[in-house]
């Protein structure tokens, strides 16, 4: 959740690791924002100098521009998302030890912290903050007053740990290295000309290189101007293979943009037909990004289990529906935090397929790892490339979205459905459920869809426009039957988490069982109206939802298919979306809410990219 960086390079103290890691910290914003602090080592000084604050960057920057730091050699730096302590200028990181000649910031939980604590306290340490990340920093110290040096440091302390930590130190009297050390949480090296970065994410050194190392569970980095040295628990050196970023800084700007997530909303047409780019060899077999599941394994597979969280879950509702169609093997969707605490039914025969954009949601990486260790071959559809999600899962299908800085899930939830489609038809053709010429059909029906996407985005304005009408509603519901019920899941959860009103989506059919007593005169009601072409008798079910709520005052939003004039009689408004099959048409209805979400959050005055309370990568359990 917390974002880290940090920078070696300048032989001679200069401003460029201050603005190294600010500009970092500014691009890792979205991992957190309820703090930001960065300390930078001078060569003379025997302490580090520090400067840290309570709330966004920003404050931090108005601090140091009031008190600059000094030029420096080396720097690290932080934005917090709080769990340990509350959200104050004494909890941000970096925390200091030893006199201030360490620093040291922090990513996850450190699970053993109250007893480190004790230890420390006996031996009369002052801690100053309530976070568990200090105690690290006094470990750390110890070691280094004892007269380790700063990787040596490292390495003993990350082996007393227990939880998820990526853990960055810097020592005063070695200001010409930054160290490392990774569990269970994000930890990316990057390597520059004459300099070295570390951080959380790529996109914190995009602008500066695009050749990075993942770093290994338990592992151990020390960066220097001359380049990156990776250890593993016995401090024995590795070899790492670097990789190449796929995308530049260009696709981690805002691009003309008011807000990330306006942009990404934007680039989800892109999102989609990168997805599906030079996917099917010759043969008509997946290419999929890494590793390899026995084609003979997954002919004899009898189950399906998508695990993933929250936009990405509903992504996988989508794909269920699809799989299931076009496979007729049963798929089961399930939250990963619930997965692997019930206990569930996991073997040789059952694909897991995890779905996640960061790739380091801890929640599912957990569960991956569940049922790898009942056995089950296990798929990633990742979007960060090289995240442990990617490495752990036996293969990987990279979503190739580019980027997605903004906290709420847009054009990673496309770039899903897309790759599970594209699973879902390699396993059709495997099996022998569907014909070569069912699956070329299936494919360019697929490779439409981008030019579809586009309309829709291209003719949103009578959502926004709505959706600035309705910016004093309290409450809006949403309805869907078939696809269309991840689709209302996913726009209430767009709702919640951009425009914090409440938001509930339903199965259109569940509505008599419940929801309709919240009907009152006037409430707003999304309704995601399946294709007249498809299956009629949904399209008319849910034309009857929309007369029972109608029928009770309720205000009525519909999203239907261009041409369905009866949508129009039913609605108090239509927005239509190109024609599609109905499996893939969730990738066009989608987007109205998207849009409706951002426009209203923002009529509201809200920050779109960084809403409250919230982190882009869910690091914790
Ligand atoms: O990185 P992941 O896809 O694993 O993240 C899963 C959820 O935390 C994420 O989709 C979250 O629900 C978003 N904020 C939704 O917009």
């Amino acid at each position: 959740m917390c974002g880290i960086v940090g920078y070696v390079g300048a032989s001679a103290p200069s401003s460029r690791p201050r603005d190294v890691v600010l500009a970092g910290l500014s691009r890792l914003e979205y991992r957190g924002y309820d703090s930001a602090g960065i300390a930078v080592a001078t060569p003379g000084h025997d302490a580090v100098a520090l400067a840290k604050k309570a709330g966004k960057l920003v404050n931090l920057e108005k601090q140091l521009a009031e008190r600059p730091l000094p030029e420096s050699t080396i720097g690290i730096g932080h934005t917090r998302w709080a769990t340990h302590g509350a959200p104050t200028d004494a909890n941000a990181h970096p925390h200091l030890a030893a006199g201030g000649r360490v620093a040291v910031i922090h990513n996850g939980i450190i699970e053993n912290h109250a007893v480190l604590r004790d230890e420390l306290l006996a031996e009369g340490i002052e801690i100053l903050s309530d976070t568990d990340t200090e105690v690290a920093g006094h470990l750390i110290a110890r070691e280094v007053l004892n007269g380790a040096d700063l990787a040596t440091a490292m390495r003993s302390v990350a082996k007393r740990l227990e939880g998820a930590f990526t853990l960055l130190a810097i020592d005063a009297l070695e200001p010409d290295i930054v160290v490392g050390a990774r569990r269970n949480s994000p930890l990316v090296a990057g390597l520059g000309d004459g300099e070295a970065f570390l951080a959380s994410d790529v996109v914190a050194f995009i602008d500066y290189t695009r050749d990075a190392i993942e770093l290994g569970q338990d592992e151990v980095v020390r960066i220097s101007k001359e380049g990156v040295e990776v250890f593993d628990a016995a401090g024995n050196p590795i070899e790492r293979e670097p990789f190449r970023v796929e995308w530049d800084a260009e696709r981690a700007q805002k691009g003309g943009f008011d807000s990330f997530m306006d942009k990404e909303i934007h680039d989800q047409p892109t999102a989609v037909a990168d997805t599906l780019k030079g996917r099917m060899d010759d043969q008509g077999r997946l290419v999929l990004d890494g590793g390899i599941i026995d084609p003979y394994v997954l002919s004899s597979i009898d189950k399906i289990i998508i695990i993933a969280c929250g936009t990405a879950a509903y992504a996988g509702m989508v794909a269920r529906y699809a799989i299931e169609h076009w496979t007729r093997i049963p798929v089961e969707v399930e939250l990963a935090h619930e997965f692997r605490y019930r206990d569930p039914i996991v073997g040789i025969r059952t694909l897991v397929v995890a779905v996640s954009q960061s790739g380091e949601t801890m929640d599912t990486l957990m569960a991956v790892r569940y049922a790898q260790r009942q056995g089950a071959p296990t798929i990633a559809i990742v979007n960060a490339q090289g995240s442990t999600i990617a490495r752990e899962a036996d293969a990987v299908l990279y979503t190739r979205a580019g980027p997605e800085i903004a906290v709420a899930s847009t054009k990673a939830f496309v770039a899903q459905i897309t790759a599970a489609f594209l699973l879902g038809i390699y396993l059709a053709q495997l099996r022998g459920n569907k014909y070569p010429d069912e699956i070329d059909a299936l494919l360019d029906q697929l490779e439409e869809m981008p030019a579809k996407l586009q309309r829709v985005i291209d003719e949103s304005e009578p959502v926004r426009q709505v959706a600035k009408d309705l910016v004093d509603e309290r409450t809006v519901l949403f309805l869907g039957r078939h696809v269309g019920f991840p689709i209302a899941l996913e726009g209430a959860l767009k709702l919640k988490e951009l425009a914090y009103i409440h938001a509930e989506g339903f199965a259109a059919g569940e509505l008599k069982h419940g929801p309709i007593a919240l009907i009152e005169p006037g409430q707003p009601v999304f309704i995601v109206l399946p294709s007249p072409r498809g299956r009629a008798e949904l399209h008319s079910k849910v034309l009857s939802n929309i007369q029972e709520v109608k029928a009770r005052g309720a205000k009525t939003l519909v999203i239907a298919e261009e041409g369905d004039e009866v949508a129009a009689q039913n609605a108090d408004h239509v927005f239509y979306v190109p024609a599609a099959p109905t499996l893939m048409t969730p990738l066009l209805q989608v987007i109205p809410l998207q849009i409706f979400a951002l426009e209203l959050a923002q009529a509201k005055g809200y920050d779109v990219d960084q809403p409250r309370n919230l982190a882009k990568s869910v690091t914790v359990e």
